[in-house]
């Protein structure tokens, strides 16, 4: 029997995954498939089976070590087998995941991230000046984007004036992560930021500066073990992990606001509730990384289902996020919502190291936000609003509003 296509850009599945997602999760939670490719993938979409994947050791990131020389000589060639996008923690499994994640994982702590807060307000507040007496902005270009892409540039220590050449060079790698198989242009671009970062990491050896790229040359001559693909691939996943996907966050996010007025009006009237809303945001919108890749390194039994060793599998963070065995009346948004242990950020070793600051800057992104502009309105009908085709992620291409 021949397996049901699975295509992520089928225009249907780009306007409303959830639908789809609702009815495979009730109909064939553990599901067969074939990505537009020809590879054949795993489906998950329930909540428990998500999380169960997510702490089995017995399901890795690096085909390598999963795969049979068949199954790896079957699989196009996707842009992870560029050296260095294959050397970055998300697609290590331990022990070099550990080594390389407890390198910059100090940088991350909720405690350190926090003393960013007074830059990333400053950083909120220059991008609404350049907009408030206009009257009219479109949030992702102008908001969404650029806000998490300085943060992250100034944290790796990235000269302000070569952030717009980041964003074109992350678009072209974000329209093939892995499993889309990798156009000429996604290769170009991986190229083209590799040899920038390895630019920029020779200036911090010759020029040592408070940023996190120093740290990462400094502990590689302290003496940990970090090839030069490894410093570039942790660079490369910091800037990449952490940009596209903070913008979605903050764009479906506003526009998740939008359109539940009575959830905007509770907001407003209790600011209090922002790091609970941030948590159902990120639930209801799963702005990320609407799934991940992993691979069975031997054949493991998910529910009923046995899944055979070397297998690919698609864990669906957004059908889990929406599944009504976890949360109740999932397609609702609820900034008060109790025990709202979503996986937006993943789960077990992988789980997000960007968490505390992708909270911190949808906190700072929506109260600036909603503060700044008291009369926020969408600017078009909301049913013309449209999509970015992702294979992982899901941002809404533009979000015009007038205030
Ligand atoms: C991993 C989501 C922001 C850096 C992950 C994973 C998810 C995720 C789901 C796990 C993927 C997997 O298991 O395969 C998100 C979302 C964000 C966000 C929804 C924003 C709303 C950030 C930021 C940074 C960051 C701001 C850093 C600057 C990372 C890194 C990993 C990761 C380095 C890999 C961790 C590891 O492999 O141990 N993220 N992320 N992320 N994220 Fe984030």
């Amino acid at each position: 029997m021949s397996l049901p296509l699975f295509n992520p850009f089928d225009p249907r599945y780009v306007a409303d995954p959830h639908t789809y997602y609702a009815r495979l999760r009730q109909t064939a939670p553990v599901q067969r498939a074939v990505l537009p490719d020809g590879q054949a993938v795993w489906l998950l979409t329930r909540y428990a089976d998500v999380e169960a994947v997510f702490t089995d050791p017995r399901m890795v990131k690096d085909p390598r070590s999963a795969c049979s020389p068949e199954q790896l000589a079957r699989m196009p060639i996707r842009p992870e087998s560029t050296r260095y996008a294959r050397t970055n923690m998300l697609s290590r499994d331990p022990p070099d995941h550990t080594r390389l994640r407890r390198l910059v994982s100090k940088a991350f702590t909720p405690r350190m991230v926090e003393q960013l807060r007074p830059r990333v307000q400053a950083i909120a507040d220059a991008l609404l000046d350049a907009v408030a007496d206009r009257g009219e902005m479109d949030v992702i270009d102008e908001y969404a984007f650029p806000l998490p892409i300085t943060v992250i540039a100034e944290m790796l220590g990235i000269p302000a004036a070569d952030r717009d050449q980041f964003r074109e060079w992350s678009d072209a790698i974000l329209t093939a992560i892995p499993p889309q198989p990798a156009t000429p242009e996604a290769v170009a671009a991986l190229e083209g930021l590799a040899r920038y970062l390895g630019d920029r990491f020779e200036d911090r050896r010759r020029a040592p500066a408070e940023d996190l790229i120093t740290g990462l040359v400094q502990a590689e001559e302290a003496g940990d073990k970090l090839s030069k693909d490894e410093l570039q691939g942790m660079a490369y996943v910091l800037l990449v992990a952490g940009y596209e996907t903070t913008a979605n966050l903050i764009g479906s996010g506003v526009l998740a606001l939008l359109e539940h007025p009575d959830q905007l009006a509770r907001l407003r009237a209790d600011p209090a509730l922002m790091p609970s809303a941030v948590e159902e945001l990120l639930r209801f919108t799963s702005p990320v990384k609407t799934s991940t890749v992993r691979y069975a390194a031997a054949d493991v039994s998910v529910a009923d289902v046995v899944i055979p060793k070397g297998e690919m599998v698609l864990v669906i963070i957004t059908a889990a996020n929406r599944d009504p065995a976890r949360f109740p009346s999932p397609d609702t948004l609820d900034i008060t919502r109790p025990d709202n242990k979503h996986l937006a950020f993943g789960h077990g070793i992988h789980y997000c190291l960007g968490a505390p600051l992708a909270r911190l800057e949808g906190e700072i992104a929506f109260g600036t936000l909603l503060r700044r502009l008291p009369d926020l309105r969408l600017g078009v009908a909301g049913e013309t609003l449209t999509w970015r085709p992702s294979f992982g992620l899901r941002g809404l291409a533009k979000l015009p509003v007038r205030f």
